[in-house]
């Protein structure tokens, strides 16, 4: 059988902050091989798969023998012989070995990196781009990009409270053309950051690193680049916001807004964003409260979630069960998809169908810890996800997830459609028209 897993091995690499990460590959009998690269956040909810990593003085603890061990050893036990075609029997043999809900004994970096291996594997002994071997036949659109300007939170030492603030150009014709207004956007950014001498240098992200007095002082350098860029706030370049709120959760019930110096309750916390969708050309919001305020996710919802995109990220850790439990409760209209948030290729899938099916956006995502490898955009591309979100509009560990996604929309040629507006839930596209 040509797609029997032969081989599983991993190694030490190392990320776009200079950490090591594990590598792995899966070779089958038939000669074809899959490679992946684990990524890692820093911003991480605590309901999502652990990596594992070694501790002690080393690295500052931050190695990865273990996890490489795991893949070289357990791992590769449990797989060889297997038929990489049975990407959910692989996934769930590596769930049951490891034992624990989070993979914390084998590592959630050494599993994801066999399930992504696994995955490109299949695909090329299919002789298909992943994209293509994910879609199955099925027409599949270009995703519409969430991409950075400025970095914050906890990806630039603090310099603002909000994490990331990014631009989305839905009514682009093609993605090609959102790249485009992007450079132009990107760069009015940093004019003006270093004309008012507030530019710090590029986030985790690649973002600028700006020194802002307040929140709403970046909002307003947003909106004042895009005008700058010569295009249109509200009108063809939208904002699009991750609070990752859980980083301002003081522990009691309430959010720290260092800049702005103010202590909110949740309730005051929905409040002041819902001020913001208000006031800037807002589309959508992400982590609007922290991982567990499920009440304070409602709210925001309840508040602008009919006109504005409300992501779950941390509060939802690409979980179909945290996924079903916030749509019950009425948080949320689209989940952020994070592979090694799930831990398996077959998880993440589980967390998007379980969006999908309650008429959510979905949108695949990289982590600020990033590296060369490219699985996310074809993911984003062969699930049909409509939306990518991967940081800014620099670094070669972004740019190219975007450039890849230049060459799946040529090589589809004529069958490329542009998600756009369609990229939301239904009453956020309607806002559109
Ligand atoms: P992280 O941040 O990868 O550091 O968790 C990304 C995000 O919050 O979306
Ligand atoms: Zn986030």
């Amino acid at each position: 059988m040509k797609t029997e897993i032969t081989s599983v091995r991993a190694r030490q690499v190392w990320d776009s902050r200079g950490r090591p990460t594990v590598e792995a590959e899966v070779t089958l009998a038939g000669g074809a091989m899959g490679r992946a690269l684990a990524p890692a956040g820093a911003s991480r909810g605590s309901h999502e798969a652990i990596d594992l990593r070694d501790g002690g003085a080393r690295f500052g603890g931050m190695g990865v023998d273990k996890a490489v061990a795991a893949v070289n050893g357990e791992i590769a036990g449990l797989l060889k012989g297997r038929d990489v075609r049975d990407q959910a029997g692989l996934d769930e043999a590596m769930a049951d070995a490891d034992g624990t809900p989070n993979f914390a004994r084998l590592g959630g970096n050494a599993v994801v990196a066999v399930s992504l291996a696994a995955l490109h594997a299949a695909a090329a002994a299919e002789g298909l781009p992943l994209w293509a071997h994910l879609a199955e036949g099925r027409k599949v659109r270009i995703p519409l990009p969430e991409i950075q300007i400025f970095g914050g939170g906890a990806h630039a030492g603090r310099r603002t409270d909000l994490q990331d603030f990014m631009i989305m150009v839905p009514k682009a014709g093609s993605v090609r053309e959102v790249f485009e207004v992007t450079a132009d956007v990107f760069r009015a950014a940093g004019e003006i950051m270093a004309e008012s001498g507030r530019l710090a240098g590029a986030a985790d992200e690649g973002g600028w690193w700006p020194v802002f007095d307040s929140n709403e002082q970046a909002l307003d350098d947003l909106v004042r680049a895009i005008e700058r860029s010569g295009h249109r706030p509200g009108e063809d370049v939208f904002i699009s916001l991750d609070i990752a709120a859980n980083e301002l959760d003081r522990g009691d019930g309430r959010y720290r807004m260092s800049l702005d110096k103010a202590d909110l309750s949740s309730a005051e916390m929905v409040e002041r964003v819902a001020g913001w969708v208000d006031r800037y050309p807002i589309l959508s919001i992400e982590d609007p409260v922290s991982q567990d305020d499920l009440d304070g996710f409602a709210r925001a919802t309840k508040a602008y979630g009919a006109r504005v995109q409300v992501i779950g990220d941390d509060i939802l850790v690409t979980n179909a069960e945290r996924v079903a439990r916030a749509a019950a409760a009425g948080g949320g209209n689209a989940v952020l998809v994070k592979v090694n948030q799930a831990g398996t290729v077959t998880r993440a899938k589980a967390a998007l169908d379980a969006a999908r099916s309650r008429d959510w956006a979905t949108i695949v995502s990289a982590r600020s810890g990033e590296t060369e490898d490219v699985s996310i955009t074809h993911l984003s591309v062969g699930w049909d996800a409509g939306q990518l979100k991967v940081g800014s509009f620099t670094r070669s560990e972004r740019m190219a997830k975007w450039n890849e996604l230049i060459r799946i929309e040529e090589a589809m040629g004529a069958d490329a459609v542009f998600a756009g507006p369609s990229a939301f839930a239904p009453s956020v596209a309607a806002g559109l028209k």
